[in-house]
């Protein structure tokens, strides 16, 4: 992948006059069920927009907050299948077609500041940028596990990164960079995940 060809160039997302809309989770998945046939993926994608929404509800956001929180997550790789060069372009298109809260939008345009050039700067943005690869590291560890997320330690997840060669493809510095930006240290971050991603797809 192209990291230069996927930045959007772009500081403004959606419309300020859409603040606070909407769409229902009934369309959220269609829509998904419409772009997205790999398991994995759908499964990533509840698992972030989980951890969003639960985040939302621990530092006492409203309902509809945590439900905004959500969509950022579930939607934030809907585009990823059926475009990957063009990531993250088709899904801020199709939701700013769709009216969506600018926050929402803005907040999956800067999932990865490395690639897509958009910096985290609210606290949505920068808890999706945390979460996302995280998210995919920690369930690729309790895959490896007899029992799963039973019994998973936030040092077990710390040794796994410490070793290179399992979920390479995760880059580390970003992680460190992203629960930097967040501002939770990265056992926090672990350790919240841990928690709450077992039950994400229940
Ligand atoms: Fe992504
Ligand atoms: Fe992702």
């Amino acid at each position: 992948m192209n990291s230069e060809s996927m930045k959007l160039h772009r500081t403004e997302f959606g419309q300020p006059a859409n603040t606070g809309n909407v769409i229902p989770e009934r369309e959220a998945f269609e829509l998904v069920e419409d772009w997205v046939k790999n398991e994995k993926l759908i499964v990533h994608m509840r698992q972030v927009g989980h951890l969003m929404r639960q985040y939302a509800a621990s530092v006492g956001l409203s309902e509809q907050d945590q439900y905004r929180w959500f969509l950022a997550g579930f939607l934030h790789d809907a585009d990823w299948e059926k475009w990957p060069e063009t990531h993250c372009r088709k899904i801020i298109e199709e939701l700013e077609n769709r009216s969506l809260d600018p926050e929402i939008i803005r907040a999956i345009a800067s999932h990865s500041p490395r690639y897509f050039g958009v910096e985290p700067v609210s606290q949505m943005d920068k808890m999706l940028y945390a979460f996302d690869e995280l998210s995919g590291f920690v369930h690729a560890y309790s895959l490896m596990r007899p029992n799963g997320y039973e019994g998973m330690e936030v040092k077990g997840v710390k040794k796994r990164l410490k070793d290179k060669t399992f979920a390479a493809q995760v880059s580390r510095e970003d992680l460190v960079d992203a629960s930097q930006r967040a501002g939770i240290g990265m056992e926090d971050l672990i350790r919240f995940v841990i928690d709450h991603q077992a039950n994400a797809l229940l």
